[in-house]
């Protein structure tokens, strides 16, 4: 892969047997053998790369989301910087990734989910645990989701602490009060597994690091990269709810009832609410001006 290398260093290097450095290193030989149709579909393949692809980015997500809290933990804002900015760069390749099955209509759908249900029993993505990892960590952390896991105990266990544990969002906040910032102690100390309750004293803290364009820049910074996170989030959702609609129709899915109606209010599920509820008083006249009687203080 890397030409430029000093080979005294390789003097010790012992490439597996049957392997090259870049199979032995890319583990290409396991990765290919794990793409296994069950119909004559053409497209399966596809689809199930596809999917793959998803959950290996979901996985690098929930690593460099984790990577983030413990560099924020450590009170590191310029390297919880660069590492939400990968998380973005991520999500763009998640996004992109729908074009490569945007091919489906519902025949290309049915032949190949038909085949999967009589071979493994009926399939809800809602059993993919590294998705429901990535959005506990986000913020939104809705227990029921874990009544998928019950077959796969490691998972659900993972999940589980996932769930008890602070999210990305708990740590920012925990973060903005050890630099002094005004965040009530029901807040830092809530019940991690219960849903977070957006409140009026952390939207202040937002409006407050965005009081101004010039002040609080890698906060600002941090707050941005943030909206980015969340809208690709969303992004992803919209692409998917599109897919649906254009593959499947108004069937019922998973639980009977129809797939696009339980889909389509997921999407008012954006995460850090109150950086975005704030943006509705950044950027108001300063207090003083007279048609400031017209909006929140
Ligand atoms: C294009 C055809 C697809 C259809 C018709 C479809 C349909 C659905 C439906 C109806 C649900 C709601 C739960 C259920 O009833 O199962 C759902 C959830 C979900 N699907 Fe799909 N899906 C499609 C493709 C995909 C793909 C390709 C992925 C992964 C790359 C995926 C990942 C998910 C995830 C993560 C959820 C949970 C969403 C949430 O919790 O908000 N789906 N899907």
């Amino acid at each position: 892969m890397n030409k430029i290398l000093d080979t005294a260093s390789l003097e010790s290097t012992v490439t597996p047997a049957g392997q090259t450095p870049y199979s032995a290193w890319m583990q290409t030989d396991v990765l290919h053998s794990l793409q296994t149709p069950v119909s004559e579909h053409p497209g399966e393949h596809a689809w199930i790369a596809h999917v793959q692809v998803s959950e290996l980015y979901w996985m690098l997500i929930v690593k460099e989301l984790q990577t983030a809290q413990r560099q924020l933990r450590a009170n590191d804002l310029t390297l919880t910087y660069r590492t939400l900015l990968r998380v973005v760069a991520h999500q763009e390749v998640l996004d992109a990734n729908w074009r490569s099955i945007d091919w489906m209509t519902p025949n290309d759908l049915m032949a190949i989910l038909s085949k999967a249900a009589a071979t493994y029993g009926q399939d809800t993505a809602l059993q993919g645990w590294t998705y429901r990892h990535m959005v506990y960590l986000l913020g939104i952390k809705q227990a029921e989701h874990l009544q998928h896991f019950t077959p796969q105990p490691q998972r659900l266990a993972q999940l589980q602490q996932a769930l008890a544990e602070p999210s990305l969002y708990d740590d920012l906040l925990a973060y903005f009060s050890r630099i002094g910032m005004e965040v009530p102690k029901a807040t830092l100390e809530r019940d991690f597994t219960a849903l977070y309750v957006p409140s009026e004293a952390i939207e202040k803290i937002w409006r407050d690091i965005y009081a101004g364009p010039d002040i609080n820049i890698q906060l600002q910074q941090i707050g941005e990269t943030l909206a980015d996170i969340a809208e690709g989030f969303s992004q992803w959702k919209y692409r998917h709810l599109m897919a649906t609609r254009r593959t499947f129709g108004a069937r019922p899915a998973y639980f009977g009832t129809e797939g696009l109606a339980w889909l389509a209010p997921t999407l008012d599920e954006i995460p850090f609410p109150e950086l975005w509820s704030a943006r509705t008083f950044i950027g108001n006249p300063p207090t003083g001006c007279p048609h400031m009687a017209r909006h929140k203080n």
